[in-house]
């Protein structure tokens, strides 16, 4: 069955919730507190601004014309603007490395779903200590499997009902449900003890902390992955965009909006994790442990709690839509079969991708390279190699392969100012950031 018209999103309002709901995800409430939390708050959120408004708006504006030029997915999307030059790779790298995002992505969403269904039912609070509490949890073999698998099913689900009335019903009426509890969750946080000492620490610089070069390194990867960039998701969604809708005003809110999530979950964990004299640089187990152990203590913390982990599932979920629909796309339409069936199979091929990074806490664990088990493997290679390689491809791309002459009419950009540092970003800022970053954590990895 070949596709007659392509979809399109029914509303603007609708691909930008759609987008927000991409960008906003486990990155910026899981990944965005623990890293702000290791690299010292104020000072990190500072250069992370920086690199979100320089190098993450650029691409996001880059990604978002070239799908909206093509009308068609990653692939077709590089290879119908430069037929000529081997640009497609690029979109072969976006559809292959879709498959290790989502799936170690989907593991995570799944002890998210584990923990907030624990939360609702009691379970949770019982636990004597939550740090056995996670630990026991990965370490049985099938559990998170099953919450995976779960997971995986709710997104394979709404991916299959298509873009208009899966991924852009879901996000139309979940994204402001998101947008409300963490709000509810800040205010309250803001009233506990440790508000004022929450506040400083992620607005009050030490301005000291700008020397230690880890800082940048980990913003610029931060604002990878919580925007969710060099994987052509914004480009496929903005292949589903009518080409009268206007690109840059609709990139600003989507980078505005996945910050301003960032920034008020932090409102919400950090007054928190101070008001019990607790440490905010406590790694990637902040979500798991630290939190639900001060939730544990906290007045009203069981609330707090529930609303916090239905928050992490909510915003997992309208993540992996859009993970999904990158491999989706393409395939729909090398294989010319109907969205249905290409999700459904996969939705499979996917969640067995993401098997081994569940296990690898369990009956995998003793499979490790330089420390990292196979989660921590698979994100790290995300973070590390795809994510900025796909970076760098597509700023380059946008600069110099579709040229000044195409890409500034094909982004709804002038030869004016704004037109001129965009493509003062793409074509130098971003390549020479992201190269010094890539480097520098290569060497890291020795
Ligand atoms: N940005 C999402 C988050 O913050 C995750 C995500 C969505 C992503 N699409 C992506 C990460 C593409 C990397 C690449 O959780």
């Amino acid at each position: 069955m070949t596709q007659v018209t392509r979809e399109h999103w029914a509303s603007r309002t609708g691909f930008l919730l759609a987008s927000i709901g991409s960008a906003a995800g486990l990155g910026n409430i899981w990944r965005f507190s623990y890293v702000a939390g290791e690299n010292g708050g104020a000072s990190f959120l500072l250069v992370y601004v920086l690199c979100v408004l320089f190098i993450g708006l650029p691409i996001v504006i880059a990604e978002i014309s070239i799908g909206r030029a093509a009308q068609g997915d990653a692939v077709l999307a590089f290879r119908s603007a430069r037929p000529d030059r081997p640009w497609f790779v690029a979109g072969g790298l976006a559809v292959a490395g879709c498959f290790f995002i989502l799936g170690f992505y989907g593991v995570i969403a799944g002890w998210a779903l584990k923990y907030f269904v624990a939360a609702l039912s009691g379970e949770l609070w019982q636990a004597p200590q939550h740090n056995h509490y996670f630990k026991d949890f990965l370490a049985q073999p099938l559990a998170p499997v099953i919450w995976q698998f779960l997971m995986m099913a709710v997104t394979t689900g709404v991916v299959a009902c298509g873009v208009q009335r899966g991924i852009e019903a879901v996000n139309r009426w979940l994204m402001p449900v998101l947008a409300a509890i963490v709000a509810v969750l800040a205010a309250y946080a803001l009233t506990l003890d440790g508000a004022a000492k929450g506040l400083n620490f992620l607005f009050a610089p030490d301005w000291s902390a700008l020397r230690h070069p880890q800082i940048y390194v980990a913003a610029i990867g931060q604002a990878f992955f919580s925007l969710g960039i060099g994987m052509a998701i914004f480009l496929t969604y903005g292949s589903y965009l009518a080409r009268s809708q206007r690109v840059p005003s609709a990139a600003a809110l989507i980078v505005v909006g996945d910050t301003l999530l960032a920034v008020v979950a932090g409102l919400a964990i950090f007054p928190a994790v101070f008001s019990f004299g607790l440490n905010p640089a406590e790694g990637p187990e902040l979500a798991f442990i630290t939190l639900p152990s001060l939730f544990a203590l906290m007045p009203a913390g069981h609330w707090f709690g529930t609303l916090f982990f239905g928050l992490l599932v909510g915003a997992a979920l309208t993540s992996m839509f859009s993970i999904m629909e990158v491999p989706v796309a393409y395939f729909m339409r090398r294989t010319g079969r109907s969205r249905r069936a290409v999700t459904l199979s996969l939705g499979a091929v996917i969640f067995l991708v993401g098997v081994p990074a569940s296990l690898g806490y369990s009956i995998l664990a003793t499979i490790t390279i330089a420390g990292r088990n196979i989660l921590e493997l698979y994100d790290f290679g995300v973070a590390n190699f795809l994510l900025p390689l796909g970076g760098i491809a597509t700023a380059l791309f946008t600069g110099w392969g579709w040229g000044r002459i195409r890409a500034l009419p094909g982004a709804d950009l002038h030869d004016n100012a704004t037109g001129k540092i965009w493509l003062f970003c793409l074509r130098f800022i971003a390549p020479m950031f992201i190269a010094i970053a890539f480097f520098s954590n290569s060497m890291v990895l020795d």
